[in-house]
């Protein structure tokens, strides 16, 4: 959700649905949190997205730097990826990839030059385990002590040079999910108590408990009241490299839900995730401008409206720009919501822009942004200002 556009933008915030508003920006907020404690080194924490490994003061973790590369424009190499077992042995790895903790994990990736990406966390907490090294024709990753925090996806991308510029082939990119085993732990750790996830209108959800060993048995249940939640692949499945998702989310799939994954004698329970049921709008808002005059004596009053009708307890903001924000003319708005009658049901969200006493510095074009969890779409409409008619001479 763009929040910085709302509060950074020109012109007048105005909230419909303040309420509703409000409840989803703390949410974002709260994801936010939780997503930055995530990533506080010390506790290794769960990787979620992949990201590029980017060139870091320390050395060899700087891959785009092409050494030893001819500025050749050649077609771009072919990539595979292996695993490297020990001195002078290769295997081709597949879809995944088991590798006991502790262990090193060495991938070797055909290309000049490879970019690598890793699990977030490992980016992000630079602690010496990860090296990155380009040879001539292919880059070779290596990670050492590792742990099962460490699950998660590696893929390298070959970079495609011409001259210096090089650009990265990430449709190309070749994955390998790898799973430490960790006896200790079945759950990927996470330096959070609870996780915060929003369930927007048939959108499909992740609950990321995602495991450290392929081989456990993961399940889904409800804190309150206690209760299996049933995994039935349609409503919602499960994938052992990412965790369940819910795809077409539902008020009643809101809740306090947690894992159970259990291999062998153990059985361990993952973080908590409290669902927070969204209502969220099939499309960006569609709005409708309309001034009250589109020519206006210096003196009289304007009113420019913008609605939108949509969806109920969809929340819309409106955001104005106006031929007198530069030089900071106080306008003001009135905003409102009514229901719209009709099977469906539907809302009525305006905002109003109030100019008392027009002067010569209103003229121009306004401009009303409307803006929903799923876009923003702005419509214009111009008003010329016109000087009072002078008193008649006598
Ligand atoms: C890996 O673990 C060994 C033994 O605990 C330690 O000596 C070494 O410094 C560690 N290496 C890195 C890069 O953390």
């Amino acid at each position: 959700m763009p929040l910085a556009n709302l509060f950074g933008s020109k012109g007048r915030l105005v909230l419909c649905a303040l309420l509703i508003c409000a409840v989803i920006f703390e949410l974002a907020y709260c994801q936010k949190d939780a997503q930055e404690q995530r990533t506080n080194p010390g506790r290794k924490t769960k990787p979620s997205i992949p990201k590029l490994v980017r060139s870091t003061k320390k050395g060899p973790r700087a891959v785009t730097a092409k050494p030893k590369i001819k500025d050749t424009p050649a077609a771009p190499a072919q990539t595979f990826l292996t695993q490297v077992l020990n001195r002078g042995k290769f295997k081709k790895v597949g879809d995944t990839l088991s590798v006991q903790t502790g262990d090193t994990l060495q991938l070797r990736c055909r290309g000049k030059p490879v970019q690598w990406s890793v699990p977030t966390y490992l980016e992000e907490d630079d602690d010496g385990r990860l090296r990155i090294v380009q040879h001539e024709r292919y880059g070779i990753l290596t990670l050492v002590n590792t742990t099962g925090a460490d699950t998660g996806e590696y893929s390298c991308y070959s970079m495609y040079c011409e001259d210096t510029d090089c650009r990265k082939e990430y449709d190309k990119a070749i994955k390998v999910f790898v799973f430490f085993p960790d006896p200790q732990e079945l759950f990927v750790p996470s330096s959070d108590y609870y996780e915060v996830i929003q369930l927007r209108t048939n959108w499909p959800t992740l609950l990321p408990c995602q495991v450290t060993s392929p081989g456990a048995k993961v399940s889904l249940h409800r804190e309150y009241p206690p209760v299996d939640v049933a995994v039935d692949g349609t409503e919602i499945s499960f994938n052992v490299k990412k965790g369940f998702t819910i795809h077409r989310p539902r008020p009643y799939h809101a809740g306090a839900l947690f894992c159970v994954a259990s291999l062998g004698n153990l059985r361990q329970s993952s973080t908590k995730y409290m669902l927070i049921y969204v209502n969220y709008p099939m499309a960006p808002p569609a709005p409708v401008i309309q001034a009250s005059l589109s020519s206006v004596t210096v003196g009289e009053n304007l009113r420019v409206s913008c609605s939108v009708l949509g969806e109920q307890d969809v929340a819309v903001e409106f955001t104005w720009e106006y031929p007198g924000l530069q030089i900071g003319r106080p306008l003001y708005t009135q905003d409102s919501i009514s229901s719209v009658g009709g099977g469906a049901a539907r809302q009525q969200c305006q905002s109003i822009l109030l100019v008392d006493e027009v002067r010569d510095v209103d003229q121009g074009t306004y401009t009303c942004t409307a803006q929903n969890l799923q876009g923003a779409k702005s419509v214009s409409t111009t008003v010329k200002v016109v000087p009072k008619a002078k008193p008649k001479k006598p």
